[in-house]
């Protein structure tokens, strides 16, 4: 580990009874086979049924059962950074840690995160590389897998420490250059690490068809805000990157390594930080999740357990929130062993379930709210227009060129309803590629979509989402509410 990584004092099933997990084009899907039923006894088959996956930090020699048991998404800790598999000429070498992985993956019916392709740390023969070593790295790097890796941390940790805003200025971001000098480098003429490994990353998906989709990754921008209620700069600007390279990126890694450093708490914001992301249409994961649970500085809030419950309910009430991953199983085998910031102790495949771990379970068997409850339903504005007793839609977007993110919200009239049907009409020449939170019927011209079994069933008033991207333009949407 690195002085700055040391410096930051911050820590990172297989029965399925009632819900299929399905891995396909790297996204999770979850089909319900019967009503309700009893709640599920392990964290991946909860986190099935809820729609998002629950994954660990592997490492070849920690490959115990309880991995394939417990968790349906693994990413490997170190086998993949480039210390471990890049030459100085951006070829592959030392791969059999990495392939371990993904085989033991694959044989358990678990995603894979790659993690990670452009990092100032653990960069190896990479340090000091060009951007034209580096795409060479990244090409190698994404066909050596292909679609078997579900997600890839395109770029870790490009901003700097201490809630500054501004991007690290070590290699690669040494790379950077801001032509007009006035504090982005978004503009012509300015070169910019991310946005060139992303294009790189985007190019090598598309020509091979891979499903692969491409995360930003990093810490401290899990809050809107940091203590004191100072605002999230290191958050904000993470979001500007997001905003802008939004065709190159499809998902955002919040570490989640949750401490007491004034910048790595848990704030109340979380979720909405969360939502804020994912209402730009990309997938968010708490990534490399672990809480603190030092007794002499418990100044991150209540007991462990209870943060968690916190940082997984933050993550099911966005439905973009698709995944969660703890880094390491047990506390004493974790990179920060000291702050005992996991759901298992014990070690070396005899582990035992902590506090945290049940708490964990029983949130994610409580499945994704219909009602995020820090977005509440408005009742205090009388309606311009009579409230209707079925329900209303209406539709946000987030275009660029060649494509859209449609957010629906379907919000119920002056009655409860139990399920709602939306109708919109596309213009010709666009074509709906995927949806969340909603079932699809038609890709072109008129599609409808309707409720899935958790977001069906809403009070008066009560609203949830549902979204969708295409391709073409979105304009002229107006979206019709059937309710049941
Ligand atoms: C850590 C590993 O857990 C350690 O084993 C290794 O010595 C250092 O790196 N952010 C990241 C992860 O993105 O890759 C880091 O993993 C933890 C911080």
């Amino acid at each position: 580990m690195n002085s700055s990584l040391r410096q930051r004092k911050k820590v990172a099933g297989v029965a399925l009874p009632t819900a299929v997990l399905l891995l396909v084009a790297g996204a999770v899907t979850v089909q319900s086979t019967g009503p309700a039923a009893a709640a599920e006894t392990t964290l991946r088959a909860a986190a099935a049924k809820a729609g998002l996956f629950f994954g660990v930090a592997a490492s070849p020699n920690r490959l115990h059962p309880i991995v394939g048991q417990e968790f349906n998404q693994l990413t490997p800790e170190n086998d993949m950074k480039p210390d471990r598999i890049a030459t100085s000429s951006g070829g592959l070498q030392n791969t059999g840690g990495a392939d371990t992985l993904v085989n033991h993956a694959r044989s358990n019916n678990m995603l894979v995160r790659g993690h990670t392709l452009v990092w100032h740390s653990q960069a190896g023969a990479l340090q000091g590389a060009s951007q034209a070593t580096l795409n060479t790295f990244i090409g190698n790097a994404i066909n050596r897998w292909g679609s078997r890796i579900a997600y890839w941390d395109v770029v870790n940790e490009a901003l700097e420490d201490n809630n500054t805003g501004r991007r690290r200025n070590q290699w690669p971001h040494s790379m950077n250059r801001d032509a007009n000098g006035d504090g982005d480098f978004f503009d012509a003429g300015d070169t910019d690490v991310i946005r060139d490994s992303f294009i790189r990353a985007k190019q090598v998906v598309q020509a091979g068809g891979l499903t692969t989709k491409l995360c930003i990754n990093d810490y401290d921008v899990e809050g809107l805000t940091v203590r004191g209620g100072t605002p999230n700069r290191k958050a904000n600007a993470l979001y500007d990157i997001v905003r802008t390279y939004r065709q190159y990126i499809d998902c955002v890694g919040f570490q989640a390594h949750f401490n007491d450093n004034p910048n790595s708490i848990i704030t109340n914001d979380l979720q909405a930080n969360i939502q804020r992301f994912a209402d730009l249409g990309v997938e968010v994961h708490l990534s490399e999740l672990d809480i603190d649970d030092d007794l002499s500085n418990n100044d991150i809030g209540a007991g462990q357990a209870e943060n968690y419950r916190k940082v997984v309910r933050a993550c099911l009430n966005v439905a973009k929130c698709t995944g969660i991953t703890v880094w390491g199983i047990s506390d004493s085998e974790s990179w920060r062993s000291s702050e005992r910031g996991l759901l298992f102790s014990g070690g070396n495949g005899n582990y035992q379930k902590k506090a945290a771990y049940h708490a964990v379970l029983d949130e994610l068997n409580k499945g994704r709210s219909a009602t995020p409850p820090t977005t509440p339903p408005v009742t205090s504005d009388p309606p311009t227009t009579p409230p209707t007793a079925g329900c209303s839609a209406t539709v946000s977007l987030n275009s660029w060129t060649g494509g859209f993110v449609a957010t629906v919200r379907v919000t119920a009239g002056t009655s409860p309803i139990n399920g709602w049907n939306v109708q919109l009409t596309l213009p010709s020449g666009t074509t709906v590629t995927n949806a969340w939170s909603a079932n699809r019927t038609g890709t072109t011209g008129t599609v409808q979509f309707s409720n899935v079994s958790y977001n069906g069933s809403l009070n008066a008033g009560q609203y949830t989402e549902f979204g969708f991207q295409g391709t073409g333009a979105a304009t002229g949407l107006t979206p019709v509410c059937t309710a049941s």
